[in-house]
């Protein structure tokens, strides 16, 4: 039997996932704070996140994986992607996963997740999955790079001179959303338990992943910035992006030691 999705929606908040990190000790796994607006909302690299009131999807999920050692604590990401990129291809959008766990499609940000996790001992004993997916969006502030969200994917593929009136219910996506992520959560924890590994999630995730081996620039944040050409090779056993220049030199990166060049 799925379990019943368990969800407590704010009109306002200063972010879900302060939220769920006040409630995580008496919340259930899968428990999901959601949010109509966020007056604080937290972004990666201590960035804000700004979504208009009522427009976008504005989540975070407590989960408390038995399976999932500290070690393998990136699994969470890539369950969370992936489940996105499954929502997302059902509704007729083709994304991609940008490492460690943004949604793009095309080179457009269309999702960011920012993940906080407790470890106790070698066990990752719970992870916030704080999700910010651009659904009705259709304006941005002038400063984000690249910003896109579902309604505006929609436009641009029915020819951006056709003005669309299509618009989602944000209230109603979100169980569909949820049920993508814990079906890759379930498949995950089942392939865990029977074999000890998370191949096919990793498989999964790769087969989906931005830019990878394809030649394109990146900044080297552990030399100085320093500008260089490179493909994403795969990602290594600490979840660190491995990049090979020309000559076949593969160097791995942290998620602060690199940029991508858009
Ligand atoms: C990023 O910088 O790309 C990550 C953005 C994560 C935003 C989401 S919105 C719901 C949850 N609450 C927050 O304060 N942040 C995350």
């Amino acid at each position: 039997m799925p379990k019943k999705l368990e969800i407590k929606w704010f009109e306002s908040t200063d972010s879900t996932n302060n939220r769920a990190l006040e409630e995580s000790a008496n919340a259930p796994d899968r428990f999901t704070w959601a949010a109509d607006f966020q007056t604080a909302g937290r972004g990666q690299r201590g960035n804000k996140w700004l979504s208009k009131a009522g427009e976008n999807l504005m989540f975070s999920t407590i989960f408390k994986p038995d399976f999932i050692s500290a070690q393998e604590q990136f699994a969470i990401s890539q369950i969370c992607t992936l489940g996105l990129h499954n929502y997302l291809k059902n509704k007729g959008v083709e994304s991609k996963i940008k490492w460690p766990n943004d949604i793009y499609v095309a080179e457009r940000k269309i999702c960011g997740i920012l993940i906080e996790n407790a470890v106790t001992g070698d066990k990752l004993s719970q992870s916030i999955c704080g999700i910010g997916l651009n659904i009705n969006q259709k304006k941005f502030p002038d400063n984000l790079p690249n910003p896109t969200s579902m309604v505006l994917e929609k436009e641009l593929a029915a020819g951006r001179n056709k003005k669309s009136h299509i618009s989602f219910d944000t209230h109603k996506e979100l169980p569909v959303l949820l049920k993508e992520i814990f079906k890759v959560y379930n498949a995950a924890k089942k392939e865990y338990t029977k074999t000890g590994e998370f191949k096919k999630l990793t498989k999964n995730y790769l087969s989906v992943l931005y830019r990878i081996g394809e030649f394109h620039m990146y900044e080297d944040l552990t030399a100085g910035g320093k500008k260089i050409e490179a493909k994403i090779a795969g990602i290594d056993s600490s979840a660190c992006l491995v990049l090979e220049n020309k000559k076949g030199e593969r160097k791995s990166f942290a998620f602060k030691e690199v940029n991508y060049v858009l």
